[in-house]
């Protein structure tokens, strides 16, 4: 089998992790930004932006989403929640992923036919992105999973790193060192989903 099918197969989400890492922090934001760097963008655009944040700085983000939580979720199902949001903390980084929005609004007065477009092909990029980092980690032995709490915690997390006012936060990627693995994926029948005209 090709090898990049083979590294698509080996990307699974990965919820519980250990709190180490198999391979160095240097090796982690190469992967990362080599990622980023050859990810496709509409109009060659390149408004993807990642935020990494390793040791106390991703201790910090969770226990932000903790109380963020916490100020939402109806007590009776907090435990649960918690329990979630501990397993993520953790993990040994998280990344969070972003959309300029500046080079969107550049975009849209630049070419206003397609105005209407921009959003939607920055979200498809952003999602390219966030699946060529998971293979990426996924090769080097770091599970990952992707989560969506950005609504709740965005400002805080605007304040914590200070990121500029333009990125608009879409998700977030708590990984670590791979200790299980999941449970074995099921499959719809390829032929529903493929068609082939030949
Ligand atoms: C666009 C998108 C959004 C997702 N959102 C979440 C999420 O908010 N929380 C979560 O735990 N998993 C999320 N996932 C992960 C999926 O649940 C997961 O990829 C799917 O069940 C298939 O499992 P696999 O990743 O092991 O192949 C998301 C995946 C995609 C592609």
């Amino acid at each position: 089998m090709s090898q990049t099918i083979q590294l698509l197969q080996n990307r699974r989400t990965h919820y519980i992790l250990a709190k180490s890492s198999p391979v160095s922090d240097a090796k982690i934001i190469e992967l990362v930004e080599e990622a980023l760097k050859h990810t496709p963008t509409a109009f060659n655009s390149q408004n993807g932006r990642v935020v990494i944040l390793l040791h106390n700085h991703h201790d910090k983000l969770w226990q932000m989403t903790h109380d963020a939580l916490k100020a939402v979720v109806p007590a009776d199902q907090f435990p649960a929640t918690a329990e979630k949001i501990t397993a993520f903390a953790d993990s040994y980084g998280t990344l969070l992923f972003f959309e300029d929005q500046a080079i969107i609004s550049n975009l849209q007065e630049q070419f206003p036919l397609y105005a209407h477009n921009f959003p939607v092909w920055s979200q498809q990029s952003n999602g390219i992105l966030q699946n060529n980092i998971w293979v990426a980690l996924a090769e080097v032995g770091l599970g990952a999973s992707l989560q969506h709490y950005s609504e709740l915690i965005e400002s805080a997390v605007r304040e914590a790193w200070q990121i500029p006012d333009e990125w608009k936060l879409v998700a977030q990627m708590p990984f670590g060192q791979i200790v299980s693995e999941p449970d074995e994926k099921q499959y719809q029948p390829i032929e529903q989903r493929v068609k082939v005209f030949a």
